[in-house]
């Protein structure tokens, strides 16, 4: 092993099993707050990267909307912003992403625990090539919930004023039901638990990109540049 520390790809690939992109295609973790703009910037990445989107929270809202039989047992969570239980989400992701035939894949939303996040590293055929994080200021955030418009058809999340829907799909969009102030806040105390859970799993293979006070596009760009490999 390699005697430098932070900066050493040796180091990382022996320490956390993440392998770079040239190795063996995109497999991203997004990870971050409420609101940090994980979906927004997944939007971007699958058509700059032509990455599968695995986002957990709309694999869920899908259950709830199609009335399945998971929908009775995970509503009650999502209403209040609290997680679903491990037992649930784990087999529910690992096992979509194991059925993709897409290369090249992001996920958001997942790890969420340390289990999650210790099932993920335990799954080695699903070796992460980056993990990203993107680092908010929760009350910028807060505020910025409030003009988030999703679209139950494809997925994607826009904004009234930074991302507004296009024309076309702008009847369509809604309101999600867990964008209210005192659901985000729940949902903030539960990620700044688990957030360093997370970390101790993954160490010093996540890369965090501050996105204080950045549009969209700029955030973008300094994502780009972690998948790139030009960050500094
Ligand atoms: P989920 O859907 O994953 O919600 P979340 O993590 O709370 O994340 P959000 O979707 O709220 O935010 P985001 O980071 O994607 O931000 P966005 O891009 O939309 O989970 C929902 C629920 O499902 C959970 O509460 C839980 O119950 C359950 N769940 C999900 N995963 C689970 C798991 N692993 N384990 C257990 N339970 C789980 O951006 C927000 C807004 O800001 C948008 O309007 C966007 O247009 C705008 N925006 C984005 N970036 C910028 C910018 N730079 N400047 C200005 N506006 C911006």
């Amino acid at each position: 092993m390699c005697s430098c520390r932070d900066k050493c790809s040796a180091n990382r690939k022996e320490s956390t099993e993440v392998l770079s992109a040239a190795d063996r295609g995109i497999h991203l973790v997004l990870l971050g707050a409420p609101g940090a703009g994980k979906g927004t910037q997944a939007k971007h990445l699958s058509a700059k990267y032509g990455l599968a989107h695995i986002s957990s929270g709309n694999l869920l809202r899908d259950e709830l909307t199609r009335g399945t039989k998971l929908a009775a047992e995970i509503k009650g969570y999502m209403d209040k912003g609290q997680l679903v239980p491990d037992s649930i989400i784990i087999d529910l992701i690992i096992n979509h992403v194991k059925g993709l035939e897409s290369p090249n894949w992001m996920l958001d939303g997942f790890p969420r625990t340390a289990s999650q996040a210790k099932a993920l590293k335990a799954a080695k055929e699903l070796y992460l090539t980056h993990i990203i994080e993107l680092q908010v200021d929760q009350e910028a955030v807060v505020k910025r919930l409030g003009g988030r418009r999703f679209d139950p058809t494809t997925g994607n999340t826009y904004h009234v004023d930074f991302d507004p829907p296009p024309a076309d799909i702008a009847d369509r969009v809604i309101i999600r039901d867990d964008d209210k102030e005192e659901v985000i806040r729940e949902r903030f105390v539960i990620y700044e638990k688990n957030k360093k859970l997370i970390a101790d799993t993954f160490g010093d293979a996540v890369t965090v990109v501050s996105c204080e006070g950045l549009s969209i596009e700029e955030v973008s760009a300094r994502v780009d540049a972690v998948i790139d490999g030009r960050q500094e």
